[in-house]
């Protein structure tokens, strides 16, 4: 009974852990693009590439992730990313009645905004930060 149920289960928490199902799907890419120029790149800069842009570079988000040399848990930690920008994007920046960015949740659709996510993780990526002293330590070992 309990193993017939975790069969059953199994197939529906796989799919919710998939947070990103569209990830390097070209045509998410290419919507993704357009929504993201027409909506996110006078803030956040054009093709998401310009770290000088008033908003934060949506690359770096993933700049963590990418170091993690373990593929299942940078894929897991990717997977919590999404879930942030999802979040981040539907409810928007807004602290003590100042908007840094409007809620987009009833602007775009949850398909829109996964698309957006999968286009700036399509771009080349950020190149980067000073290195740390942590970060020298890490290169000299
Ligand atoms: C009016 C300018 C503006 C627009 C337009 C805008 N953003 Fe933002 N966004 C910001 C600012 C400013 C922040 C940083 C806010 C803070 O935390 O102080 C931000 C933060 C974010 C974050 C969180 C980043 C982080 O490092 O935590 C995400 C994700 C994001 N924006 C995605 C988007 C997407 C996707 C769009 C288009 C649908 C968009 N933004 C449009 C200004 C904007």
């Amino acid at each position: 009974m309990h193993r017939l149920l975790l069969l059953l289960l199994f197939p529906l928490t796989a799919q919710a852990s998939e947070t990103m199902p569209s990830r390097g799907a070209p045509a998410a890419i290419a919507l993704g693009r357009q929504v993201f120029q027409t909506n996110c790149a006078r803030c956040h800069g054009a093709e998401a590439t310009q770290p000088s842009a008033e908003a934060p570079d949506l690359r770096r988000l993933n700049v963590f992730c990418l170091q993690l040399k373990d593929g299942a848990l940078q894929a897991r930690c990717l997977q919590d990313v999404d879930a942030y920008f999802m979040m981040a994007v539907k409810a928007g920046k807004v602290r003590a009645g100042i908007v840094y960015m409007p809620p987009w949740r009833d602007v775009l659709t949850e398909r829109e905004i996964r698309a957006v996510r999968s286009f700036v993780d399509s771009r080349p990526p950020a190149t980067p930060r000073l290195k740390t002293s942590v970060d020298l330590d890490h290169a000299a070992h």
